[in-house]
């Protein structure tokens, strides 16, 4: 198993480009399930999530070649639709399937991917509105077995919570569906904004994108001609590398940027005393003459993103003062506390509730990565820890930032790839 051995504390500069993003991929992959031709994608990331899902896409079917972040995917050949546990249980964003097979197909059989590291997450908001769609589902053997013999039929739905991957897949199972579907309470992530924005440049009849609520008027079940297109870049990439000029104390520029996607980062980044510049598509941070405590509550876009709080949390450590992170979305996602105690950090846990006590010296030691994010916390404070810090199951990392050990030794950090 590799690890990473970074050397602390450390400087930054120069310029590190944004890959694309991750969780807009994984449904925009899965939507070419809907396709009955050959589909490019262009800025694709590639990182470890990503090749996961095409495996399975290949399980059904489908064939691909990923080279130099372009992306060709032809799902027209795909002739299976059980999508086994072998495959989700390492990545639970494979449920991504479940709407377009369902929709395309009358049937599918996906996996239950159970729960993980940073809490519980049910999808039964997703099945539940599949079956106000007409579906019929019975959960058997740890499958989710449906079937909609007429099709799927439109629906009013108000979803009782906003999910992310559960607009999704019911926008792509709307999108195939017989008459029209309003969808209330949706997520409006920039990642669901531009799913939407390629079924309507593919012809789909969809208004309300970017709002919460959604109206598909479905092809009756006719598969789409699909357009090429770029995904957008990964703002939690991004925010990540803000971070990283924050708690190093550096000036670094991110290019490849969407910096309005990032609004809510920039605005907590500033409150610390740091200095953001906006050119275009490219963002550059100056840290602060005196890094001031935050107070910061995770919720749905555009408020803060829970997938940037653990990256917060490693740079409250060392701010001025007493800050408070409070975790709305994930009822666990606090694993990195204790590894960012092992490091000094003086972090006391309430419930969902962080109070971080700033100004701690950081020591490295070893470290453990628990989820995607919670790694890349450890990443940044062991660039600002005094000594070696070795964070191991950096698998973790591998599937959502690309090139994560390369392109911070390019901008001078002290980090190596090891194997145990
Ligand atoms: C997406 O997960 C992202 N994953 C996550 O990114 C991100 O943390 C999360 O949205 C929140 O922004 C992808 O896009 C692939 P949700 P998702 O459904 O869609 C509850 C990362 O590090 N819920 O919006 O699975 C759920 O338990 C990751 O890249 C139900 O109760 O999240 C949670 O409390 C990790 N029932 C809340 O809703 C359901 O049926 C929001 O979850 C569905 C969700």
């Amino acid at each position: 198993m590799d690890y990473l051995r970074i050397q602390g504390p450390t400087k930054l500069s120069g310029t590190v480009t944004i890959s694309g993003a991750k969780n807009a991929a994984l449904p925009l992959i899965t939507l070419t399930l809907l396709a009955h031709n050959k589909v490019t994608l262009t800025n694709t990331p590639e990182v470890a999530d990503i090749k996961t899902l095409l495996k399975l896409l290949e399980n059904l079917g489908a064939t691909s070649t990923l080279n130099n972040h372009v992306l060709e995917l032809d799902t027209s050949t795909v002739n299976h639709t059980m999508a086994n546990y072998d495959i989700v249980k390492t990545m639970r964003a494979s449920i991504l399937v479940l709407g377009p097979l369902l929709a395309r197909f009358g049937h599918c059989e996906v996996s239950l991917p159970g729960g993980c590291a940073i809490g519980q997450r049910p999808i039964d908001l997703h099945l539940k509105a599949l079956e106000q769609m007409g579906a019929e589902i019975t959960i058997h053997a740890g499958y989710v077995n449906a079937v909609a013999p007429k099709g799927l039929q439109g629906a009013h739905i108000i979803f009782d919570k906003i999910t992310v991957t559960g607009t999704a897949n019911i926008v792509m199972a709307a999108a195939l569906a017989h008459g029209k579907t309003v969808l209330v309470n949706c997520a409006k992530e920039p990642e669901v904004v531009q799913l939407c924005e390629i079924l309507r440049d593919s012809g789909v009849d969809i208004t309300g994108i970017g709002s919460s609520e959604l109206t598909i008027i479905g092809t009756g079940g006719k598969t789409l001609e699909m357009v090429d297109f770029e995904i957008i870049p990964d703002r939690i990439e991004a925010g990540t590398y803000l971070c990283a000029g924050a708690i190093t104390n550096s000036t670094i520029t991110l290019e490849k940027v969407r910096p309005d996607h990032l609004d809510a980062v920039t605005a907590k980044l500033e409150q610390m005393g740091c200095t953001i510049d906006i050119d275009g598509t490219n963002m550059t941070i100056h840290p602060a003459a005196e890094l001031k405590h935050v107070e910061l509550i995770t919720q749905e876009y555009p408020a803060f993103p829970t997938d940037m709080q653990a990256q917060f949390l490693a740079l409250a450590t060392l701010a001025k003062g007493t800050s408070i992170i409070e975790e709305r979305l994930f009822e666990n996602r606090f694993m990195h506390v204790s590894e960012l105690q092992r490091l000094g950090a003086d972090i006391r846990l309430n419930g969902h509730t962080a109070t971080v006590i700033g100004e701690s010296p950081l020591f490295g030691a070893d470290v453990m990565a628990t989820d995607l994010r919670a790694s890349s916390a450890l990443v940044l404070a062991a660039m600002a820890a005094e000594g070696t810090t070795n964070v191991h199951r950096i698998y973790h990392l591998d599937r959502g930032y690309e090139n994560l050990e390369q392109k911070l030794r390019a901008l001078g950090a002290k980090i190596e790839r090891l194997s145990e």
